[in-house]
């Protein structure tokens, strides 16, 4: 599949949103941590294939702010888990040229979270291949939300005239600036949602859904969703390159 992969049409961004871990632990009559446990590996699967595509962006949805919803021993499993990720992962995003960084409202993690975090990503920060986003404590809309409010405080200022709010300065003020758009946005699970994730950026993604359950999710997988992403005809309001019937 690697092989069939056009290297000149790569999405420069893909986001994916990982799914179906309680129900894969489900299926095998475990907890749903273990379902959470199992993630791990995809997360490295997609992070390596990511690098070894030179994919310039992956954007992971690792926990919403809803996600504060859910019981006390799992949300605080999450956090552990994600520690133990970046301790353990180092080594693995130094050799894959991989820099990391947290998007979300970062400040409301638990502070051993925030610190785990601060040091992997200046330890990754002069690496120059793929950027990878962790999303944390993100929602699209609490996002949208914030850059408003600066935006609006530098017009209070008397800083910025509404009229020279445009699309780029708004890009400009989200956790993603500096980074291109996602081009693509993978779903596992089979739920046909956004979730609140990303949603001024995924303006003009292709959406590829699989009924594969995250921990399942290996760098096939992946290829698939690349392939598939190369066949579509991206028109972005406009017409195709085919000729055109007057
Ligand atoms: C959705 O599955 C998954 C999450 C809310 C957490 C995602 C976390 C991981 C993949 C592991 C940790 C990640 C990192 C980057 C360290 P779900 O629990 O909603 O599954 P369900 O819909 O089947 O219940």
């Amino acid at each position: 599949m690697l092989r069939q992969i056009d290297a000149a049409r790569l999405p420069r961004h893909v986001a994916i949103i990982m799914d179906g871990n309680g129900r894969w632990a489900r299926n095998r009559h475990l907890p749903r941590v273990a379902g959470h446990r199992a993630g791990i590996s995809s997360v490295r699967a997609a992070v390596e294939t990511a690098a070894r595509l030179h994919l310039p962006a992956l954007t992971l949805y690792a926990f919403s702010t809803e996600n504060w919803k859910r019981p006390e021993s799992e949300t605080s499993f999450l956090m552990r888990l994600l520690r133990r990720y970046l301790r353990d992962e180092l080594s693995e995003l130094q050799e894959n040229n991989i820099r990391l960084q947290a998007i979300g409202r970062i400040s409301e993690l638990p502070e051993a979270v925030r610190d785990e975090l601060r040091s992997t990503c200046q330890a990754t920060a002069s690496n120059t291949g793929t950027v990878l986003s962790l999303a944390l404590n993100y929602s699209g809309r609490t996002e949208l939300v914030d850059t408003f409010r600066l935006l609006a405080e530098r017009v209070r200022r008397g800083e910025l005239a509404p009229e020279a709010i445009d699309e780029q300065l708004i890009g400009a003020g989200l956790f993603t600036r500096g980074l291109p758009d996602p081009d693509l946005l993978i779903r596992t699970s089979g739920e046909l949602r956004l979730s609140n994730f990303l949603l001024w950026q995924i303006a003009y993604a292709e959406l590829w859904v699989t009924n594969t359950l995250w921990p399942d999710f290996r760098a096939k997988h992946f290829y698939q969703a690349i392939l598939d992403f190369q066949s579509r005809d991206r028109r972005f309001g406009g017409l195709s390159d085919e000729p055109h019937a007057e």
